[in-house]
């Protein structure tokens, strides 16, 4: 049929006027000010609200709670072998997702995670390298932190650096490739029926592919024949050494209990760590050390703080996790900087479950979507106090018992209920880490012509523009 050799330009043409002029996504500013206008329940699209009322997150979201994920995560769902391969993040079936978590749940628990600590060392050490290398130029520190963030999560799921930080540069085009994925699906994600039109028809994508000229970024595809070789070389390697990275866990897992993982699923955990673990731990990296630079007073507390532990010889060469604990200021710098800022700055979008719910006073009906932005309840005064909306981590430390139980069970950083973030304690490990190796060896002075950093939010709320000097310490 002839039209349908028009039916991939046309579709082409389509993905690229959603994406580039329709202004389906607010930015968090806009739940804020939607919020601070009207009540803690706003209808934002049709058969969709935001809430800002904290009470209402074990119902949301809480253990026991019946309320399922959204079709927005339906557009964040990768192809392999031209099928869906709903990952642990993506999936919406609850069967589905407990047969997925089993066999991996004990690979992100503590007593694994330490044993990954020397994965991250080696990478923090050319971190350091090159930054000593680099010293008083000014130099991209957002980008450098997405560099290491990507080669540690290489290392700590195939035992591989991607080479980024060696390389200074985007390996495989794989942080292109994720931001065009992140764009796709915080725009199409607010309209998700459209998504089996787009980027979910893999027959017009193809088709797409194979017109002259035209290149669309697929998001994932990079990942995927990455996890591949990686997998590919783990086997062809007889002598593949013992080391504390997923593949060659799971690997080692299936020689003992066949089929304890199909291959397919391999691809899947092995891939959505790079999907869900890079991206995110570079974002609060730089939440971590850009309000520790434009907070003077926070910065030389955290400094002294570090400098002591290091006197004391409390520190080791590459600083542990186990020290990074002990360091109590710290801690609070971290939880502060990623309540400002926290790497999801979207509705973690639920739906409300047959019978319907009455939620801040208002029936909502089964199929409802409904949602609670991180940004929206972390400006509750009520919670946080007036300064709410300052970088002050001593809040942490100077709450009494029964408020520090309220703020922490605001948390939502890393999700929370029966679907909370997987990876939390991999990535509290990577920053505790490097952190302090940073701090007690360099100053970190602001060199941009700009004030501030910039945000654009899709999903993750990604900055640029974190330029900076690097100054090595005399102590
Ligand atoms: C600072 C870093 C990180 C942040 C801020 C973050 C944030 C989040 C959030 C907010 C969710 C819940 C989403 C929702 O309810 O809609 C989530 C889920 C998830 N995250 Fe993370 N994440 C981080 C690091 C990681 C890492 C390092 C990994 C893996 C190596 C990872 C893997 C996952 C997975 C698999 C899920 C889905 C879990 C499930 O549904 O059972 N994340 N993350």
């Amino acid at each position: 049929m002839p039209w349908a050799y028009f039916l991939p330009i046309i579709g082409c043409f389509a993905l690229y006027w959603i994406i580039s002029t329709l202004r389906l996504a607010y930015p968090p500013s806009v739940y804020l000010e939607l919020h601070q206008k009207y009540s803690p329940i706003v209808r934002t699209r049709p058969k969709t609200v935001s809430i800002a009322d904290p009470t209402t997150i074990p119902t949301i979201y809480g253990i026991g709670s019946n309320f399922l994920k959204s079709e927005f995560y339906t557009t964040m769902a990768p192809f392999y072998k031209d099928e869906i391969m709903n990952s642990l993040f993506t999936t919406r079936d609850p069967a589905h997702h407990k047969a997925l978590k089993r066999p991996v749940a004990g690979k992100f628990s503590m007593t694994s995670i330490r044993t990954m600590e020397p994965l991250v060392d080696e990478c923090s050490e050319i971190f350091v390298e090159s930054m000593k290398d680099l010293e008083g130029q000014s130099l991209d520190l957002g980008a450098w932190l997405q560099f290491y963030a990507f080669d540690v999560i290489g290392m700590i799921t195939f035992n591989r650096r991607f080479g980024f930080m060696e390389e200074c540069k985007d390996i495989l085009n794989m942080i292109s490739s994720l931001e065009f994925g992140l764009k796709y699906a915080g725009i199409v994600g607010q309209v998700p029926y459209l998504h089996p039109w787009l980027v979910g028809n893999q027959s017009m994508m193809k088709a797409i592919g194979r017109i002259p000229f035209i290149q669309l970024p697929d998001p994932i595809r990079s990942f995927v024949e990455f996890t591949e070789e990686c997998i590919d070389m783990y086997d062809k390697d007889e002598k593949a050494k013992e080391t504390s990275d997923f593949l060659t866990s799971l690997r080692l897992e299936e020689k003992k209990h066949k089929n304890s993982m199909p291959y397919r699923d391999l691809i899947n955990h092995l891939s959505n760590n790079l999907l869900a673990g890079s991206d995110t731990t570079a974002i609060s990296l730089r939440a971590t050390l850009y309000y520790l630079i434009k907070t003077p007073s926070s910065y030389k507390r955290l400094q002294a703080e570090i400098d002591e532990a290091d006197r004391a010889g409390k520190l080791s060469k590459f600083v542990t996790y186990s020290e990074s604990l002990a360091l109590e200021y710290l801690q609070v710098v971290m939880k502060e900087a990623m309540r400002l800022h926290p790497g999801v700055s979207y509705p973690l979008e639920r739906l409300v479950p047959e019978g319907g719910a009455e939620i801040c006073g208002q029936k909502l009906r089964e199929g409802t979507n409904v949602g609670i932005n991180p940004v929206v309840v972390y400006q509750n005064r009520e919670i946080f106090g007036d300064d709410a909306a300052q970088f002050r981590p001593e809040r942490w430390l100077e709450a009494d018992q029964e408020q520090l139980k309220i703020m922490e069970r605001t948390l939502l950083t890393f999700g929370t209920g029966t679907r909370p973030c997987i990876g939390k304690n991999i990535s509290l490990m990577e920053m505790g880490k490097f952190v302090p190796q940073i701090l007690r060896q360099f100053d970190l002075l602001w060199a941009s012509e700009k004030p501030d950093w910039t945000v654009h939010t899709y999903w993750f709320a990604k900055q640029s523009d974190f330029i900076v000097k690097f100054k090595t310490r005399r102590k």
